[in-house]
């Protein structure tokens, strides 16, 4: 059966999407916008549907994330939804011991460190294909509601993953990763290609099951330098986003603190690049061959200013963007739990009231 992002809206299909458009490179009049971490804690209805279930259960029941996935799109009319899962859900469903401390993030039972720890990583057989099919499940319960609006999925890049495994949890500078990466390099070597391997099926999984767009998330590469990231991390990003190479789908690749990485990270195989708001999209452009379409990057910071402000940054991240080949409007990173949801929904109301600049022709 044909792919749903090939199919066009005459067909009852997603593929005329303006935001789908955007990441190929033809531009609309009116943005696109959706936001990283749209669903979650900023909602309340998320907050009511997860009373009692833990957020790495909910994710591996289907009825609950298509629902959590389909909340901010009802509510605040994105263009997109994005589905609702977390990067480490792939190593819950390996059989790897983790959770997610609410407040805190992902916590691993035990790290892995030594060459024994990474030996008995489980292997991704058919066990792993099988464990996936949750995931697949609520893809499509999710797609078969969205109708014409498309659904992004995503995982983790091995750099940002693979930190959660070797610090055992969050960590502000990724010292002990970024020592492995240095002193152990072969050792390095085996853990990214699990990860490349765990993340790229999970990746691969959504998009079988209707995803129209994949968003790589290397969240903390922003901690490596130019070297170490072509040296060590750019390979196995690439080895993550080659599962979904041959699959209709644009690829945005996303990094926090990643200027100095936009090249190196298109370079792992990425169509699209997502930028944080450390960095404007018209500075972005000039580093990125053109044609690059990109994504972002509204400062998290102006949804607790006045809207005054928050409407003035807005037409700024426009202007910014309005040369690019394609610009699909988000923050610079995800939505802050304490977000007021309504902020949320009358700014995706003003950007939609907006009109693209367009560059004489
Ligand atoms: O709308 C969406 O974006 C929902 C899907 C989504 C989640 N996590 C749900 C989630 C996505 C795309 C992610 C990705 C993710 N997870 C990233 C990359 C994006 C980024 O923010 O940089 C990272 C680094 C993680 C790891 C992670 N998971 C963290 C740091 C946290 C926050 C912990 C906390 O309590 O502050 C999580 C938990 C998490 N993932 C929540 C949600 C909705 C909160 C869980 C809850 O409700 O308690």
């Amino acid at each position: 059966e044909e792919h749903p992002a090939r199919r066009s809206a005459v067909d009852g299909g997603v593929a005329d999407a303006s935001l789908l458009q955007e990441l190929r490179g033809v531009r609309s009049d009116t943005p696109s916008v959706w936001f990283m971490r749209q669903a979650g804690r900023s909602l309340p209805e998320y907050r009511a549907l997860r009373e009692g279930t833990t957020m790495l259960d909910s994710c591996v029941r289907p009825d609950m994330a298509a629902e959590i996935t389909l909340q901010p799109v009802r509510r605040h009319g994105v263009d997109a939804g994005i589905f609702f899962s977390d990067i480490v859900v792939p190593a819950r469903l390996a059989g790897l011991g983790v959770e997610i401390r609410p407040g805190v993030g992902p916590v691993f039972d035990h790290p892995v460190r030594t060459e024994a720890d990474i030996e008995a990583l489980p292997p991704l057989g058919d066990d792993y294909e099988e464990a996936l099919a949750p995931i697949s499940e609520a893809v499509r319960l999710t797609v078969a509601e969205l109708g014409t609006t498309p659904l992004i999925g995503f995982a983790g890049a091995p750099f940002t993953v693979a930190s959660y495994m070797v610090e055992g949890g969050p960590s502000r500078d990724h010292l002990r990763t970024r020592a492995l990466m240095r002193s152990r390099p072969d050792l390095w070597e085996r853990l990214a290609t699990w990860v490349a391997e765990l993340s790229g099926r999970f990746l691969r999984a959504q998009v079988l099951a209707g995803a129209s767009a994949v968003q790589l998330f290397d969240s903390w590469v922003g901690a490596l330098g130019q070297e170490q990231y072509l040296e060590h991390v750019q390979a196995h990003s690439a080895a993550a986003l080659a599962h979904v190479a041959d699959l209709p789908v644009p690829r945005i690749h996303f990094g926090v603190g990643a200027a100095h990485l936009l090249l190196p990270m298109l370079g792992a195989g990425a169509t699209a690049m997502g930028v944080d708001h450390r960095l404007r999209l018209d500075r972005a452009l000039e580093v990125l061959p053109a044609g690059t379409p990109v994504q972002g990057n509204i400062d998290p910071a102006v949804l607790f200013t006045s809207e005054e402000a928050r409407f003035a940054e807005a037409r700024g991240v426009l202007e910014a963007g309005a040369a690019a080949a394609g610009h699909v409007v988000n923050l610079g990173h995800g939505v802050p739990p304490d977000t007021d949801p309504q902020v949320l929904t009358d700014l995706v109301a003003f950007l939609h009231s907006q009109r693209v600049a367009r560059a004489a022709e």
